[in-house]
């Protein structure tokens, strides 16, 4: 009608007449109890999905913030014993600034005075050739005793003797102190309670999962690392995982071990972790001298992650929407059975589908002037909702 009003007829151009038509939606209701059950398990199925695994596991009433500003410092204390002599925190943590990844050492091998020079090597004559190898080869060869010349910082490196690394390495502390903030709800936290005191505690994921000072041997362990085995890498984890709809103080970190090297273990090369460093002097003639130290050590690499959610508005009424939505699905599949699948198929087709022209309109209109619309197909039984009510019995 509202078409008639405003636009003039468009009638015999068919090719308008399939483009320009309008569908309406009439209910028809299905009186068929095996065809309800579907369509009432239908919507559970969907709400149940909605309510339970997007609403309550996933959470999409909360908007999420994972770019997290975090500071990791570290502090390591223990005395060890190392080639009859004590080493404490300044001789054997790499680098010395307390960073989130640094290395203790737990075995040095030292070349002392070292001065630049030729001198025989210490690798015997068939290795020699190795691409790892340290120094320069002069030519120069004394093959009854099988070494060759080398030029460089000479006594050359053996570093083939035994020396045992520090038993006392398992005793050391790692203290961190770890700040995160989620810049979208602007909330910093902490790795313990300001409030708490610290100074005792060790931590232990099962009575002390909070302090933030643990033992070396304790990450050994948990990583299942072999303590004698030298070298290796450490991940230790910092998970903040913070729903901001609870009280804020409920945002605490969770601590886990893992070893990083873990795909080289049976590598026969580049096994563990050492590197070399040098310390410099000058004899009273003014030439150089070094003590040249190849350290192994256990590398520590403290992560943090991050995510806090908070209740928003926004993901809330999206998602609201299309919950309810979605419940509509039902209907599809009970279309597809009733009108394709079902006994009666070709009977709800013509119930369903109902075609109105305009020349019906006009002359229902001529026929009966002021009187409502009335519809000539199919005015079986109206009730009073005014939807066409079908029993599957007849
Ligand atoms: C580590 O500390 C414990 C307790 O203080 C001590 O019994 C143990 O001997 C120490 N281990 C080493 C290797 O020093």
């Amino acid at each position: 009608m509202f078409v008639s009003c405003i636009a003039p007829r468009i009638v015999g151009v068919i090719s308008f007449s399939i483009i320009l038509t309008y569908e309406t939606y009439k209910s028809v209701v299905v009186r068929s109890w095996p065809l309800g059950i579907v369509y009432r398990l239908m919507q559970l199925i969907i709400i149940s999905y909605f309510v339970g695994y997007v609403f309550l596991y996933e959470r999409a009433y909360q908007v999420a913030d994972t770019a997290t500003e975090s500071s990791v410092i570290t502090k390591v204390k223990g005395f060890g014993r190392l080639n009859n002599a004590v080493m404490d925190v300044a001789d054997y943590i790499y680098p010395p600034q307390g960073e989130g990844v640094f290395s203790i050492i737990t075995k040095i091998i030292k070349t002392d005075n070292q001065f630049q020079g030729r001198c025989s090597e210490v690798t015997h004559l068939e290795q020699f050739t190795h691409v790892f190898s340290q120094c320069i080869i002069t030519g120069a060869c004394n093959t009854s005793a099988g070494y060759c010349e080398i030029e460089g910082w000479c006594p050359a490196e053996d570093d083939k003797v035994d020396i045992k690394p520090m038993p006392e390495f398992v005793n050391f502390t790692i203290y961190i102190k770890n700040t995160i903030r989620f810049p979208r709800f602007n909330v910093s936290r902490e790795n313990f309670p300001s409030t708490k005191s610290i100074k005792n505690c060790t931590y232990d994921k099962n009575t002390d999962p909070f302090c933030p000072i643990f033992r070396v041997g304790y990450i050994l362990d948990e990583t299942q690392q072999n303590v004698t085995l030298l070298g290796g890498e450490i991940g230790i984890n910092i998970e903040w995982r913070c729903n901001l709809d609870h009280n804020v103080n409920s945002c605490v970190p969770t601590y886990s071990f893992s070893k990083l090297d873990a795909p080289f273990q049976n590598a026969s090369l580049s096994k563990g972790y050492n590197f070399r460093f040098a310390k410099y002097y000058k004899t009273e003639d003014g030439t150089d001298y070094r003590c040249l130290h190849k350290a192994f050590a256990v590398r520590f690499d403290v992560m943090v992650t991050g995510i806090a959610r908070k209740f928003s508005l926004i993901p809330t009424v999206i998602n609201v929407i299309a919950a309810v939505t979605s419940v509509g699905m039902g209907t599809v599949l009970c279309d597809l059975i009733l009108l394709h699948c079902s006994k009666g198929a070709q009977y709800y087709k013509e119930k369903k589908f109902e075609e109105v022209s305009e020349e019906q309109i006009h002359e229902s209109l001529t026929l009966k002037p002021g009187s409502q619309l009335s519809i000539r197909r199919g005015n079986s039984s109206c009730n009073d909702s005014g939807a066409v009510s079908l029993s599957t019995n007849c």
